[in-house]
């Protein structure tokens, strides 16, 4: 049975990025590992997405049951994007790191599929996602240190997302971040090697239903 796999790549520079081609070999092992897989790229860079306006809002805060077709109509690339997602059995997102967290073309989308009563619920015990379980894989890339050595910059990028999806009812999240980019060919060279090897690691998957 075909499944989708939704590929998600964030980082503006299109040739020299590393989150990108780390992203790309991901993908392409997952396929080649999981036959009937089928990627369906969403780069957030073009078109870029617009950013959450008051219609947006407004619609998305309204019950559903009162909305007008000008709040549908709001609504429409939130829909669109949530489809994409639920109907993918697995994720791979590949994205740099701007300034200790996610791009904002990726915050944009996030604030386009994490929904209440479409992707979440409130209740008296707290939020509960409405979306079933899948893997999400998720690769950063950035300049400088992130780790626990002194130092090193906060990560408010991986942590952020894992809630995100933790959110929306996602728990299978996977993460590698290659970090000290930009700290010359020998570290680039070690990265390489790094995201070679979790790829490996990571590139079966057992089958997932999507939804
Ligand atoms: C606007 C901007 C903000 C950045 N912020 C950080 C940061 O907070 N921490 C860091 O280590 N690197 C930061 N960098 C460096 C990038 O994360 C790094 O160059 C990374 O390789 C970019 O990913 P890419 O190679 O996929 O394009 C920043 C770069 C830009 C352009």
């Amino acid at each position: 049975m075909n499944q989708t796999l939704l590929h998600l790549t964030v980082s503006p520079r299109k040739t020299e990025s590393y989150s990108r081609r780390y992203g790309q070999e991901l993908v392409q092992s997952l396929c080649h590992a999981n036959p009937g897989l089928q990627p369906t790229i969403r780069d957030l860079t073009s078109p870029v997405l617009p950013l959450p306006d008051e219609g947006f809002v407004e619609a998305s805060l309204k019950p559903a049951d009162q909305r007008t077709e000008k709040d549908e109509s709001a609504l429409a690339l939130s829909e669109q994007l949530i489809a994409e997602l639920s109907a993918a059995s697995s994720v791979v997102i590949d994205t740099p790191m701007h300034n200790f967290t996610v791009p904002a073309s990726l915050k944009a989308w996030v604030d386009y599929i994490v929904r209440p009563n479409r992707t979440f619920k409130n209740t008296g015990s707290g939020k509960v996602g409405l979306l079933s379980n899948r893997p999400v894989f998720l690769i950063v890339a950035c300049g400088g240190p992130v780790s626990e050595a002194a130092g090193a910059q906060t990560d408010h990028l991986t942590p952020y997302l894992r809630y995100v999806f933790q959110t929306i009812g996602i728990t299978d999240f996977r993460s590698k971040t290659l970090d000290r980019m930009r700290r010359g060919p020998q570290r680039v060279k070690q990265a390489d090697l790094e995201a070679l090897q979790w790829t490996r690691q990571h590139r079966l998957l057992s089958n997932q239903v999507a939804g």
